[in-house]
């Protein structure tokens, strides 16, 4: 199995009907509408940096931990229902808060609940809730399209015949080439794989989706009509997509509010329209230019 372990796990399933129903209720109960709530949270790594000439030469154990802030007392809400974008530069602490949500990664500090749940206290139901499609699936990557397709379905608890059904059904929508789903996955091309991570992301029916960079590698074709599927999800399933994305035409194509970041900080989020109202520019690459001083492609 290669690339990010985690795609596999966590994902939703049909039994978890009643859990649904119990958030539901309660969240009626209350008037929970919020999808997403994320309080002050802040993610640290370390690195360890080979400290240069002047700090004892290039020996791996000259170098020193240095403590990285990826994700910096952030605060978001996401209603139910939204497509909510993220969208900031390599290394603004994207995919790291989508990690946060999706309880692949601990928070330092602060706290996520996803409908009410609690992304640490309450992991394996906030897991039922999810599912996430990442730039790198994971694949077992000499087994063929299919067999990989039937092992989430088997994981997932879907009927084959059912799986066959949907799967056919979303990758034909794409495009997708049918005497590919018999070819190993490393004979695939990128773009190709991606689609069968969203394919299979749809096994179930997510309430929350988080789509890294969901559009990344596409063609231009294919990206619209992975656009056009994310809009029909929302509408059909009633779910709430989070989704990253470098795209700034994408993002104000489908997303209804959008949060810019940089250096792990939300420098501005409204609807895309409001944002670009708000710097008086043309497209979301103004504001993130007028909001930080530098250009998309600086840092
Ligand atoms: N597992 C890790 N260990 C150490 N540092 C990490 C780790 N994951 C992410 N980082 C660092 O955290 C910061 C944020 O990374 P992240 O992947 O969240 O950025 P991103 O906004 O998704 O970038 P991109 O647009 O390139 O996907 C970067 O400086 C990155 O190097
Ligand atoms: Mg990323």
């Amino acid at each position: 199995m290669t690339g990010e372990k985690t795609n596999l796990a966590v994902g939703a399933s049909e039994p978890t009907a009643f859990l649904l129903l119990g958030v539901f209720k309660l969240r009626e109960k209350k008037g929970m509408d919020l999808a997403i709530k994320c309080k002050g949270i802040t993610k640290f790594f370390y690195e360890t940096n080979s400290g240069g000439k002047s700090k004892g030469g290039f020996l791996p154990w000259s170098g020193r931990n240095s403590k990285l802030t990826a994700v910096d007392s952030l605060n978001l809400e996401v209603n139910r229902g939204e497509i909510f974008g993220i969208v900031g530069p390599n290394g603004s602490g994207k995919s790291t808060l989508v990690r946060l949500i999706s309880t692949l990664l601990l928070p330092d500090r602060g706290q996520i609940e996803v409908f009410g749940l609690d992304v640490v206290k309450q992991k394996s139901q906030v897991r039922k809730l999810i599912n996430r499609v990442s730039v790198d699936a994971a694949f077992f990557k000499k087994l063929s399209c299919w067999e990989n397709l039937s092992y989430a379905a088997r994981l997932y608890g879907v009927p084959i015949k059912e799986a066959k059904r949907r799967a056919t059904e979303i990758l034909q929508r794409f495009g997708f080439q049918e005497g590919k789903i018999t070819q190993p996955m490393e004979n695939l091309s990128r773009g190709m794989q991606q689609m069968v991570a969203i394919a299979r992301a749809f096994f179930t029916s997510p309430v929350l989706l988080l789509l890294d960079e969901p559009t990344t590698g596409l063609d231009p074709k294919s990206k619209r009509e992975v656009q056009e599927f994310i809009l029909r999800v929302r509408e059909s399933h009633d779910s709430t997509v989070l989704l990253t994305t470098h795209d700034m035409d994408e993002a104000e194509k489908i997303c209804d509010r959008v949060a810019i970041i940089d250096r792990g900080r939300i420098v501005a989020l409204d609807t895309p329209k409001n944002l670009k109202f708000m710097v008086k520019g043309e497209s979301l690459e103004d504001v993130f230019m007028e909001l930080t001083g530098k250009s998309w492609e600086e840092d």
